[in-house]
């Protein structure tokens, strides 16, 4: 079992233990404002449990070979702390709505859901700090079927009601520090509710009443949508994936076009491991493989 598997694992079993840090000898964590007291994903989500089932994810293609990890590990690690230091100013100005984090790319496949979701775990694996995963992608909910909860109520349901609470709608899962809000239901009006300008009250909602958290948005391509491009301006950080020897450079030029202006955009290239430089940030990762895996 790798590191990052044991990791997982106590966190899953830690996750059974009591939530309140103040019933264990666990020593207090010094980065967390004072005052404010670690309160798992748990004391915010109200919906069912969802157990993150490793296996499932991987017969999936959304989480990487065992033989793979490592290499993965090594390389989120790279990406996420750029991110975590401007959502919760760790180390680095905090920015306005920085841990609001959309994953996004110019078309599908390139490996939006699979860097949302490990992104998160490896997140998750950070003290001091909570994840929301959020399966934005209401289109193509994939993530919301492989978790078990894609006929659950979640993002869509809270945009149609706004006097909805969308924190009922979070569902805990079995890593203390991750939680997950499920696509929901219906899609004939997905694109105009996502579009919607509740979208931006919601995404300010989630973080909100919780400074130490960060939501990682799964979404929908930029190029092959619409609904995407309105998630991009509610989002404080955007990290556009591009798939190596994959996607055209002017498909992805006209991409980052639709998100010029923004102030915060990273991309992170994927399935390679040639890291590249630009004015924009570059992070590469991938596995080392003879062969990639096919595109979704
Ligand atoms: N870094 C990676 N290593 C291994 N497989 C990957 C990687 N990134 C994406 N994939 C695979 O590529 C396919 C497309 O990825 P996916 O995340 O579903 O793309 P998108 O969400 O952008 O449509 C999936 O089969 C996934 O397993
Ligand atoms: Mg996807």
């Amino acid at each position: 079992m790798s590191l990052v598997e044991k990791t997982l694992r106590k966190l899953q079993e830690s996750g059974r233990a009591p939530s309140d840090p103040s019933a264990s000898s666990a020593p207090r964590q010094t980065a967390r404002p004072e005052g404010e007291s670690f309160r798992s994903p748990q004391a915010h989500a109200h919906g069912p449990m969802v157990p993150i089932e490793r296996g499932a994810l991987r017969a999936a293609g959304l989480l990487a070979p065992q033989e793979d990890l490592q290499v993965l590990v090594r390389q989120y690690r790279k990406i996420k702390h750029p991110l975590i230091a401007r959502a919760i100013g760790r180390g680095a100005p905090r920015l306005e709505k920085g841990y609001l984090i959309m994953i996004a790319s110019a078309m599908a496949g390139e490996g939006k859901t699979f860097t949302a979701v490990n992104l998160a775990l490896s997140m998750a694996l950070e003290k001091d700090l909570r994840v929301l995963l959020v399966d934005a992608d209401v289109a193509k909910p994939q993530l919301s079927h492989v978790l078990g909860r894609g006929d659950a109520p979640g993002l869509l349901d809270a945009l149609r009601d706004p006097a909805m609470d969308v924190e009922s709608l979070i569902c805990p899962t079995d890593l203390p520090t991750l939680s997950f809000l499920p696509a929901g239901t219906g899609s004939e009006e997905a694109t105009e509710l996502l579009a919607s300008a509740h979208m931006e009250q919601l995404a300010a909602q989630l973080g909100k009443n919780d400074g130490q958290r960060v939501v990682v948005f799964d979404s929908p391509p930029l190029l092959q949508t619409t609904e995407s491009a309105t998630l991009s301006h509610v989002a404080g950080q955007i990290v556009v994936v591009v798939r190596a020897d994959f996607t055209p450079q002017p498909v992805l030029l006209d991409a980052l076009k639709m998100l010029e202006g923004h102030p915060d955009v990273s991309l992170v290239l994927n399935q390679s491991m040639r890291t590249i430089t630009s004015p924009y940030y570059y992070y590469g990762y991938g596995a080392d493989r003879a062969a990639p895996p096919g595109g979704g």
